[in-house]
């Protein structure tokens, strides 16, 4: 079969940027460790209000500028919906919810979780620069949807 020298470009592109793409993911899924989020744990949403971490949603210190934000996504608000913490921190937020789907998008950042009952949402975010970061449910959950924000405010 001959195939014109024109197509035979066009054919030899496509499967270059197959390839491409391939390699692309490949090394974003091995080497840079980007991945689907997924569920960091299971929790029963019916008895979130008292089941630690849950129990007592907040900011702790981890260690040297590592934190951990225990916030729970319920209609409609954050809890808690501001955090403060110094320039430089790496914080692990840990999100659940008690009711219905929600969603956690941090401006400024890569993180980006849906948060859905029964699951736990873990996804860590690095603040280098002091400034306040707003957060918000990206998903919708009713009434009081727009009004479920929060913010980090780094000093
Ligand atoms: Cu919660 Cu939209």
């Amino acid at each position: 079969m001959r195939v014109e020298a024109y197509e035979r470009v066009f054919m030899i592109l496509a499967v270059l940027v197959l390839l491409f793409g391939i390699v692309g993911i490949g090394i974003g899924a091995l080497a840079a460790g980007v991945h689907v989020p997924s569920p960091a744990g299971r929790i029963d949403p019916r008895t979130l209000s008292t089941t630690p971490p849950f129990d007592q949603p907040g900011l702790r210190r981890t260690g040297e500028n590592q934190y951990e934000a225990v916030v729970v996504a319920r209609a409609w608000q954050f809890q808690p919906n501001e955090i403060e913490v110094p320039a430089g921190s790496t914080v692990t937020f840990l999100l659940a919810s008690p009711d219905v789907i929600h969603g956690f998008v941090l401006a400024g950042t890569n993180a980006n979780v849906m948060v859905i009952p029964g699951q736990i949402a873990r996804v860590t975010a690095r603040f280098e620069r002091p400034g306040e970061y707003v957060w918000m449910c990206h998903e919708y959950c009713g009434f009081g949807h727009h009004q479920m924000f929060g913010k980090v405010v780094v000093r």
